[in-house]
């Protein structure tokens, strides 16, 4: 280190850094078979340490298995070395392990979106989620959701439902400040908020708007909560202008429903809501917005979630910046007449609107 010049030393962080870009796949591997293999549950439950011979015992895994894992896990910070043969859950360990946020990514990232990724330099040219080849062949993920195999449904759910259901109390109080009658949830996948909605007020009636395989689904929630007689539901393809939205709401709600389609289509699908609000419908748009985030880790997975979007889920749509989102609101012939920032402890913003007079 000593005969290292000013100029070499001020390269080894940039250089090490990118080395964990290089690696960056083996090490997110790493993580899922230490996970799978169950050593970080291991290490958890005997107080965060462990020697290695009782991994390998307890976990029937050779010596060999345990301590390539290991080692990568160390340099990724993950464990560290106590003595040669004990090791130790660091911090950032045990979020891996007991993290909700993390949990949720990982199984998205190593589920939905790992094998995909390959394709990212093919989707970028030509505007296709060519990753979304590996899970089925529909032309985006929302046609084929109700048909992936389970774990991989399972990843999705989760982590759709993660990032909106915090945000669910906070807005129910912002929507019903209104006294709706009639709610229209479009893109209500499913019916989580329109459950949520029938629950928060007994008068309430709600429609969910979607594609049939989600539809189904939720019909077949609804059915089971016996709310049948105040959920209704409204086949809709929104990426089919012929397809008209219904008149009638107090209310039309979309939530992470936006950031699926891209910019144009957005503006024709707010048109479409337009068409068939009246001058009193209040129009709410929830987003987890990459610009408007407490904590930089927030920023980060939405951030990244764009390149989900690019690779599996259409080619086309991404996360925006409330900016963004405003513009697109205004060309729509629409106005945002309140903005509720980061309503309770969610990532999420909602742009409260109406039809321009
Ligand atoms: C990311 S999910 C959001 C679900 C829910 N609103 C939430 O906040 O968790 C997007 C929903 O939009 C629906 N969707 C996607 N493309 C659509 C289209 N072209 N027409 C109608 N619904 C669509 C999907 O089926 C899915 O249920």
């Amino acid at each position: 280190m000593q005969n290292l010049t000013e100029k070499q030393l001020t390269a080894l962080n940039p250089k090490f850094e990118a080395q964990k870009i290089a690696f960056s796949p083996i090490v997110f591997q790493t993580v899922i078979s230490l996970r799978e293999l169950g050593i970080l549950d291991y290490l958890f439950d005997n107080f965060s340490e462990a020697t290695i011979e009782d991994i390998c015992d307890h976990l029937k895994l050779s010596d060999y298995g345990v301590r390539v894992l290991l080692e990568m896990a160390e340099c990724a910070d993950i464990i560290e070395y106590i003595n040669k043969d004990r090791v130790k859950l660091t911090k950032v360990g045990f979020f891996i392990l007991n993290d909700e946020l993390t949990r949720v990514n990982l199984n998205f990232v190593n589920d939905v979106c790992y094998h995909g990724a390959k394709s990212l330099t093919e989707c970028i040219k030509t505007g296709k989620p060519e990753g979304l080849k590996v899970l089925g062949n529909w032309k985006t993920v929302y046609e084929g959701l109700s048909q992936l195999p389970e774990k991989i449904k399972t990843s999705w759910f989760e982590f759709d439902h993660y990032y909106s259901d915090d945000a669910f109390p906070t807005a129910l109080k912002i929507v019903f400040n209104e006294n709706p009658k009639y709610i229209f949830d479009i893109g209500g996948n499913t019916g989580k908020w329109s459950f949520a909605c029938c629950d928060f007020d007994k008068n309430v009636n709600v429609k969910i708007l979607d594609l049939p395989g989600q539809l189904n689904i939720a019909r077949e929630n609804a059915k089971n909560r016996g709310l049948l007689n105040r959920v209704d539901f409204h086949q809709i393809d929104l990426l089919d202008e012929f397809q008209k939205i219904p008149k009638g709401a107090d209310a039309i709600w979309m939530s992470q429903f936006l950031d699926c389609f891209s910019p144009e289509e957005i503006i024709k699908i707010l048109k479409n809501v337009k068409q068939a609000a009246s001058d009193t419908t209040n129009i709410y748009i929830m987003e987890p917005f990459f610009d408007n985030q407490r904590f930089p880790a927030a920023k980060y997975s939405l951030t990244a979630t764009s390149l989900y979007f690019t690779t599996i889920a259409n080619g086309n749509s991404k996360m925006y910046s409330c900016n963004k989102m405003k513009e697109l609101v205004s060309k729509s012939g629409l106005e945002v007449v309140e903005v509720f920032p980061l309503i309770g402890d969610s990532y999420h913003t909602i742009l409260k609107c109406r039809k321009t007079q």
